[in-house]
């Protein structure tokens, strides 16, 4: 076991580099399976997500060389299998080998992805695209079986910008017959960069970044691929709410400006500064921040997952602030281990009411997801005294190296094995 030994008081000062998009990454890997040959993959993310993908493509088959930690090279000329139902149980992104294997396979079995401390999190819309598109989806077991003669394009709406089922169905639509159209598609920039890798490798794809993505089936995809993984806007994100937080003043690395206006928007109103150059932005705060009010949305809106990264600055903040969470149904429980550092938050379904204090304290604290973990760690940066943050599994699938990160910026955190 381990867990993160942080002594707070420490301004954030120096410089950060932003690795591969972790959700980019879980997307892109199963995707190449739709290619019948050899592709090269480079700034992925050296975190548990992925090596956990990597693990199920072998098992499918595919053969995955390590040039270094952030690029592999997949040969995907050999699935011997379509089903997983083990790992990708415990996995929730597993289910982009739905629409994947459907695409090259016309079958795939996985595990049903349960729900997780954020919700139900069904994947009802991913199945109903599936189906429009001409496969049998069965659910029994616990497991999800897709499986189609023929896929043949058309329109399908969803009900709500789900970043998962827009993935999944433009994955299944690439090899199709036909042109598919998905309206009300999510926009987040993993989107954008799954459309991207697939059409370096010879696919058809138009309007990812929009409200409507239009597929136009192709045959096949070419045997031989490079690509570079988009930088994760939400550890660039983490970073910057950090240097608001701990009053400091960071610079971060490879990142695209253009992903983050809503939180730069956010950064500002609370009375940071941010400056941006090319890749690179300076985020700095010198007094305590003010109260704002967050409602997240899909993007362009305040993403989800920074969330909890803001809410350490609204429970410091100057008055009173509130989070309207609009995506999961449960995405608070980081408030009460905040609560119990000193803050003053109380939360009812998908809002939470964050009275601003002067200070926290050090406590021990418990990770329920990645993305709380992210932020009980800025919590710990923060707080006055010592802090012990559990559960670093949690914060291991999607942050790669985060504690060296922050103590290259100057935090005294270190990690212990117990
Ligand atoms: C992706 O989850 C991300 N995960 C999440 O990041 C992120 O929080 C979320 O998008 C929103 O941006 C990955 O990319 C691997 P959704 P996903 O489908 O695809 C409901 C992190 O910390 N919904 O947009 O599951 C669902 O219940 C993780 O990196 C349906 O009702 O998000 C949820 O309330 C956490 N039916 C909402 O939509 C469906 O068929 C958003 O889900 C699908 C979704």
């Amino acid at each position: 076991m381990e867990k993160l030994l942080i002594t707070g008081g420490t301004p954030l000062k120096g410089e950060v580099f932003i690795n591969g998009a972790k959700n980019a990454a879980v997307a892109i890997l199963p995707a190449a399976l739709l290619m019948d040959g050899i592709c090269t993959i480079n700034n992925l993310p050296n975190v548990s997500d992925v090596k956990q993908f990597c693990d199920i493509l072998e098992l499918l088959g595919v053969k995955i060389t390590w040039n270094n930690e952030h690029e592999i090279v997949l040969d995907t000329r050999n699935i011997i299998r379509t089903s997983e139902l083990d790992i990708t149980t415990k996995f929730r992104a597993s289910y982009y080998l739905l629409g994947a294997l459907l695409g090259r396979c016309g079958k795939a079995q996985v595990g049903l992805p349960g729900g997780c401390k954020l919700g139900a999190r069904p994947i009802d819309l991913h199945i109903k695209g599936f189906e429009a598109l001409g496969a049998e989806v069965e659910i029994a077991q616990g497991n999800i079986t897709a499986s189609a003669k023929e896929l043949v394009g058309t329109s399908i709406y969803l009900d709500f910008a789900s970043v998962g089922a827009t993935i999944n169905i433009m994955l299944a639509a690439t090899l199709a017959k036909g042109t598919t159209i998905i309206d009300n598609a999510a926009k987040e920039p993993h989107i954008v960069d799954v459309a991207n890798f697939l059409n370096t490798l010879g696919a058809d794809i138009r309007g990812a970044g929009t409200d409507v993505i239009k597929i136009n089936g192709v045959e096949s995809l070419n045997h031989t691929g490079t690509y570079s993984i988009v930088p994760d806007q939400i550890e660039a994100g983490t970073f910057m709410l950090a240097a608001v937080a701990s009053k400091g003043d960071l610079i971060i690395k490879n990142c695209i400006t253009k992903h983050l206006e809503s939180v730069i928007a956010k950064i500002i109103e609370v009375g940071g500064q941010v400056d941006s150059n090319g890749d690179k932005l300076r985020v700095w705060c010198d007094k305590r921040p003010s109260k704002a009010n967050i409602k997240t949305l899909p993007y362009p809106g305040f993403p989800t997952d920074l969330q909890a990264q803001m809410g350490v600055i609204l429970a410091l903040a100057n008055g009173t602030s509130i989070i309207n969470e609009s995506i999961f149904e449960s995405r608070f429980q980081y408030t009460e281990e905040l609560n119990k550092m000193g803050a003053k938050i109380t939360s009812q379904g998908k809002s939470a009411v964050f009275e601003g204090v002067e200070r926290l304290f050090g406590s021990r604290v418990y990770a329920s997801d990645l993305r709380a973990g992210a932020a009980l760690i800025l919590a710990g940066i923060v707080a006055e005294g010592t802090t012990e943050v559990f559960n670093l599994e949690y914060i291991d699938r999607g942050y790669e190296n985060i504690e060296e990160k922050f103590r290259s910026v100057g935090a005294k955190i270190e990690r212990i094995s117990f």
